[in-house]
C-alpha cells in the first residue's frame, strides 16, 4: 500500500503541536496549501460577483475553482449542480424548505435512528409543516446496522424522500446506499445521502450511490467550513427554496444566499487538490484528477481500515471499556463508554494527556435516544483521520487503560 502518512502529515502546521487529533469526525485540520490559497485569495484582491472588473473575476474564479473541484470528488455529473453553502445543515434546511413544497398532505418521508440530527431535524420539521408523515427505519441493535430492510419496510406508494447517511458519524456505519437508493427510486421517491462523515473516508461516486441529492462538508476533509450538496441540474431545477426578488433564478445560484466567501471557494479548491495528491504514488503517471482522487481516496480508506484493526483490538482488550456497535462496514470511528466515568470525564483524562476526543450525542440525537444513553450524557468519540498515526491509537489505548 502506498501511503506515506509522516509526509501527510507535515503538509498540515497544526499537527506540529504534540497532540492526537482524534477529533477529525468533528472537522480535520487544514494543510499549507488550503491555508496559502485563501490568504493569496485574499492578498490579490476579490470582489463581490458578477462585476466588470478583475477583483470580482477572480472571485468568481474561486467559485468556479470550488465548483470543479466538487465535480472531481464526487464525480457530480456538472458544475451546475453543485450548490455551496455555509454547512450542510444550513443547506440541509435550504433543501427541505424546498422540497417541501412540492409535497402534499399524506405524503410520506423515510427518515433513520442513525444519522446525525442535520438529515433528520430539517425533514421532520419542514414534513410537520407540510402535513407529511414521517416513517422510521431503525438500526438493528445492538451492532448498530441498518439492513436495507430497515428502509424498504417504511417505503410506500405515498414516499416522497428517503433521507439517509453514507457513514454514521458516531459509530461509522456504512449502510448500502445504492441498494436502498435502488428501492426507493422503485417507490418514486428521491434519495437525499448524508456523506459528511463518509467522504473523509472513502472514494465517492454520486451517480453509483443512486443519490439524487448528496451532502458533504468541507472541514471534514481538510478543507474550510463551507458545505455542498450536489445533484442534477434538471433535478434542482425542479426544486425552488425561498430567495429574493433580485437573487438569480438560475440553478445553481438560487440556493445560495448572499455573498459567498470566495477566499473560502479558492480553499475549497486546493483542498480537492490535496486530497488528490494524498497517495501520489497511487495513481497512474499523467491521471486527471478525478482519478487521483480515486486512487488517493483508496490508499486512505486502506490505511485508515488498518488503524482501526489497531484501535478495536486494543479496545476489546480493555474490558473496562464498552464500545458501541459493532457494523460489519464502517468508517474509521468509534463510540465508547467507560462505566462509572461520564464521557465528559473520559474526554477531560483525554485531553489531559493531549488526546482530542469528542463527548456526547455528537448530534446522533435520534441514536443516543434509542439507545437510551442521551441523558447520561451519550458516549465518547474517537475518529481517525488521513493523518493519524499508530501512536495517536497507542496513546487514546493507553488514556483509557489508566482508567480501569
Ligand atoms: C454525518 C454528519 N452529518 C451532518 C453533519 C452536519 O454538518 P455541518 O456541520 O456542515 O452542518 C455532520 C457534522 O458533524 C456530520 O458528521
Amino acid at each position: 500500500m502506498s501511503y506515506d502518512v509522516r509526509a501527510v502529515r507535515d503538509l498540515y502546521p497544526a499537527l506540529g503541536d504534540g497532540w492526537a487529533y482524534l477529533d477529525g469526525a468533528a472537522g480535520t485540520q487544514v494543510p499549507r496549501s488550503v491555508i496559502d490559497a485563501e490568504s493569496a485569495a485574499y492578498a490579490a484582491g476579490i470582489g463581490n460577483h458578477g462585476g466588470f472588473f478583475a477583483a470580482s473575476r477572480r472571485s468568481d474564479e474561486h467559485t468556479l475553482a470550488a465548483r470543479s473541484g466538487i465535480v472531481d470528488l464526487l464525480g457530480v455529473p456538472a458544475e451546475d449542480g453543485v450548490v455551496l453553502g455555509p454547512s450542510m445543515t444550513a443547506l440541509t434546511y435550504r433543501f427541505a424548505d424546498g422540497l417541501a413544497k412540492t409535497w402534499r398532505e399524506g405524503d410520506e418521508i423515510v427518515l433513520t435512528r442513525l444519522d446525525h440530527d442535520g438529515n433528520v431535524r430539517p425533514w421532520v420539521q419542514a414534513a410537520a409543516r407540510a402535513g407529511v408523515t414521517v416513517r422510521w427505519a431503525d438500526p438493528v441493535l445492538p451492532e448498530i446496522e441498518l439492513p436495507v430492510e430497515a428502509v424498504t419496510a417504511q417505503l410506500s406508494d405515498r414516499t416522497r424522500l428517503v433521507a439517509v447517511t453514507a457513514a454514521s458519524n458516531v459509530v461509522g456505519t456504512r449502510p448500502d446506499v445504492r441498494a436502498i437508493s435502488d428501492a426507493a427510486h422503485a417507490a418514486g421517491a428521491l434519495v437525499y445521502v448524508d456523506g459528511v462523515h463518509a467522504t473523509p473516508h472513502v472514494p465517492v461516486d454520486v451517480t453509483e450511490l443512486g443519490a439524487d441529492l448528496y451532502a458533504t462538508s468541507a472541514y471534514k476533509w481538510s478543507g474550510p467550513h463551507l458545505a455542498t450538496v450536489v445533484g442534477r441540474p434538471e433535478l434542482l431545477d425542479t426544486i425552488h427554496p425561498d430567495k429574493l426578488a433580485s437573487s438569480a433564478e438560475e440553478v445553481p445560484h438560487r440556493f445560495e444566499r448572499g455573498t459567498s466567501p470566495f477566499a473560502q471557494h479558492a480553499g475549497l479548491a486546493a483542498a480537492v487538490d490535496h486530497l488528490a495528491g494524498l497517495a501520489p504514488s497511487a495513481a497512474p503517471a499523467g491521471a486527471g484528477r478525478r482519478e487521483r482522487i480515486a486512487a488517493s481516496m483508496t490508499a486512505v480508506a486502506q490505511y485508515e481500515a488498518a488503524l482501526l484493526r489497531r484501535l478495536l483490538t486494543g479496545l476489546g482488550e480493555l474490558t473496562h471499556v464498552q464500545r458501541i456497535g459493532s457494523p460489519a462496514r464502517q468508517a474509521p470511528t468509534v463510540w465508547f463508554t467507560v462505566p462509572g466515568l461520564t464521557p465528559d470525564d473520559v474526554a477531560m483524562h483525554c485531553a489531559k494527556a493531549q488526546v482530542n476526543v469528542w463527548s456526547g450525542h455528537n448530534y446522533a440525537w435520534e441514536l443516543a435516544g434509542l439507545l437510551g444513553i442521551r441523558e447520561a450524557g451519550s458516549a465518547v468519540r474517537a475518529g481517525l483521520s488521513c493523518y493519524s498515526t499508530d501512536e495517536d491509537v497507542d496513546r487514546l489505548l493507553e488514556v483509557l487503560a489508566g482508567l480501569a
